[in-house]
């Protein structure tokens, strides 16, 4: 049995993680920590495959006391460290709480493992493994002609967020060079899907058409990123903190780069076909460009053929599907909508972000 440590939980990706681990592996127990901000939410914890193999835990990863506490009680072997602050955005508005939770958070777990693992020594420690969930974010910008991002591209931050898990990524890197303890990272490229909070660009397009709202488009919306269906993702991260070698860093993808324009019309397309009687169709009339992200990165595009050859992962489902399931699983929840929005002040993120915004070029 695996003693798994989810930091994060109850956001995005550590829920769909949480559901996809308690659904697949049968030898694993699950301590969920989360400190539930405006991104989490135990809302996306409902309907577990097997809760009895599943404690959540409500407490900030940057508690040293509790996290030693975790580590030692359910004699943690395994971390899967998603807790961020995770939205560019809000990184520009507010950076300390990026600094404090991804930069001072990850650092507080790392000691605390480091504690645990090679000083107490409560797990052999050719049975633990410390994985760490970063982002392409890190490498920066691509123009045109640039080659895609790999493991070994220097690193370039341009906002705050991307700075912040820069700098996670390197105490994990550290600790691994300097204390020998068993790390993993993932940087991955953007992530869709089911019960993602919707300031990020698919559920919030998803749900200003369906209300009617207008489709926020920054800049000439020609920015292109590289989208991972979250489930994908998943499966992906349970290969690298299991098989992939200790100490690497592995790129995960979804081989998929539309510009966000063709995003979000093929969104108003898939909501014409099942909305087809909505006042609001054709929903392309809703779309409308907005001044630009500050310092926004133009391209993004990740090469996987690492991770595909030594772990044999690559992603299942097509944009097309992935965007289609999405939009399904949206429509078929307002009771979850309702429930996040009404838990994290989501009107007033909406006027802090979009009213009033300044073109910066
Ligand atoms: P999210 O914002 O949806 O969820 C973050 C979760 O962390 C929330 O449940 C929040 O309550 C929790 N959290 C925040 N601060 C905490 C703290 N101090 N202590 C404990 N919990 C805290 O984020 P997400 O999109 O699910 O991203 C998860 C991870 O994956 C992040 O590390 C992010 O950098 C990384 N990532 C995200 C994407 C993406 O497209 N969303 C892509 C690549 C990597
Ligand atoms: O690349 C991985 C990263 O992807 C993760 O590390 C981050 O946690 C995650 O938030 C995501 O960052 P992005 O900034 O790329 O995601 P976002 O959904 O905020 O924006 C996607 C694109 O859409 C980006 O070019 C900005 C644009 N956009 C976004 C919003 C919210 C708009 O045009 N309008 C919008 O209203």
């Amino acid at each position: 049995m695996r003693h798994v440590l989810v930091t994060g939980g109850a956001g995005f990706i550590g829920s769909n993680f949480v559901h996809y681990l308690l659904g697949s592996e049968p030898d694993v127990q699950i301590v969920t920590m989360d400190a539930l901000t405006y991104a989490g939410s135990l809302e996306n914890l409902k309907d577990l495959p097997d809760p009895s193999r599943h404690v959540f835990i409500h407490g900030d990863i940057a508690n040293r006391e509790l996290v030693d506490c975790i580590f030692a009680e359910y004699e943690i072997d395994t971390v899967v460290h998603f807790a961020a602050e995770s939205h560019v955005d809000r990184s520009i508005l507010d950076p300390g709480a990026f600094v404090q939770t991804n930069v001072i958070g990850t650092f507080t777990l790392l000691e605390a493992a480091r504690k645990a693992w090679l000083v107490d020594k409560t797990v052999p420690r050719d049975a633990v493994r410390f994985h760490h969930v970063s982002t392409d974010e890190v490498f920066g910008t691509l123009s045109k002609a640039d080659p895609p991002f790999r493991e070994e591209t220097a690193y370039q931050p341009r906002s705050p967020y991307a700075a912040s898990k820069a700098a996670s990524d390197h105490f994990v890197r550290a600790y691994y060079t300097t204390y020998g303890l068993p790390i993993s990272i993932s940087n991955c490229s953007n992530n869709y899907g089911p019960r993602q909070f919707p300031e990020k660009l698919i559920p919030l397009m998803i749900l200003n058409a369906t209300s009617g709202k207008t489709l926020p488009i920054y800049g000439d919306g020609m920015q292109i990123r590289d989208w991972l269906y979250v489930d994908d993702h998943c499966e992906a991260l349970w290969k690298v903190a299991t098989q992939g070698r200790v100490g690497e860093t592995y790129c995960i993808g979804g081989d998929n780069q539309p510009a966000n324009l063709e995003i979000v019309r093929t969104i108003c397309q898939i909501l014409d076909e099942l909305q087809p009687d909505s006042p609001f169709t054709p929903h392309e009339q809703l779309m409308t460009f907005v001044p630009d992200r500050p310092g926004h990165d133009r391209r993004y595009d990740i090469d996987i053929s690492k991770i595909k050859s030594e772990l044999g992962w690559q992603p299942r489902h097509d944009l097309q599907q992935g965007l289609l399931a999405t939009v399904r699983w949206y429509l078929e929840h307002p009771e979850w909508v309702q429930a996040i929005t009404q838990q994290s002040d989501y009107d007033g993120w909406m006027q802090k972000n979009y009213a009033n915004r300044k073109d910066q070029t």
